[in-house]
């Protein structure tokens, strides 16, 4: 990868593209380490894009080890807000932190679908990220129903601004906001590229509303929604799309691999 020169280089630059897999309920703590083995082998040098990689709960400890002196950071899936307490099955910041990890998945939609998290629950846990020095990896995206019915921006809006009421203009650059249409999740299906970038846009002008536009020029937006090593290269081209959040295809080294590969292309 060569550096671009100051004369050539754009404001799209300056943001560093960012690769994370979600690899959700899957791989054990035995499996998660193969995988990042593997990944490390083809891409544990690279510092041109930042790899993230997001096991479950019980591989983060084994994975963050085999990530020792490594570029590729470690991510969560989902935490508490609160620091500790009564809250069966719930893990805090502090107890992330202390495995090495540096990055947590918050508000993705299958949390909002399948275990009922509201737009102020997922703002306490981005708060509560951010005292603890996480970065948020902020998860936004309509579903099928109000894409129909016209209503993905405003849905959008809605879910940005209330997960980052109270977060202020100084933490903004830390949140990594991923947009993800829900039907394209996990469906193959993905959105096209003039879809994503439109509501990629949308973000990021609501974002320069919200706090200043300079700001909302740093702030990675990553596209999830069944980003494959074949349709990366397009989406990743659009000049507000700054990487990938990734399931299916973070849960094997080969396409992984190549989706870095892809961001790397286009950095
Ligand atoms: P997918 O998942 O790549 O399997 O569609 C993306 C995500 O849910 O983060």
């Amino acid at each position: 990868m060569s550096t671009p020169s100051t004369a050539t280089q754009s404001p799209i630059q300056i943001r560093k593209k960012v690769i994370a897999g979600n690899w959700k309920m899957n791989k054990t703590a035995g499996e998660g380490v193969s995988l990042t083995r593997e990944i490390l082998d083809e891409v544990g040098r690279e510092t041109q894009v930042d790899i993230v990689l997001c096991p479950p709960f019980t591989a983060l400890e084994s994975v963050g080890h085999a990530l020792e002196g490594q570029a590729v950071k470690l991510g969560a899936q989902n935490m508490h807000p609160e620091k500790n307490g009564a809250f069966t099955g719930e893990v805090s910041a502090e107890m992330l932190r202390t495995l090495y990890v540096t990055h947590v998945i918050l508000g993705h939609s299958e949390r909002r679908q399948y275990f009922a998290e509201t737009d102020e629950f997922i703002n306490r846990k981005v708060l509560a990220a951010l005292a603890n020095q996480l970065r948020p990896i902020l998860c936004v995206g309509e579903t099928l129903a109000e894409r129909e019915a016209g209503s993905t921006l405003a849905v959008v809006q809605r879910q940005l601004e209330g997960a980052l009421a109270g977060v202020k203009p100084e933490q903004l650059t830390t949140v990594i906001v991923a947009y993800e249409p829900v039907w394209a999740i996990g469906t193959g299906k993905v959105a096209t590229t003039a879809q994503a970038q439109e509501v990629h846009a949308f973000i990021r002008e609501l974002l320069s509303k919200l706090y200043a536009p300079a700001l909302a020029q740093k702030v990675r937006i990553l596209y999830g929604g069944s980003m494959k090593p074949a349709n990366a290269p397009e989406l990743l081209a659009q000049p507000d799309i700054d990487g990938g959040l990734i399931g299916g295809a973070a849960l094997e080294s080969r396409s992984f691999v190549e989706l870095v590969k892809a961001a790397l292309a286009a950095s």
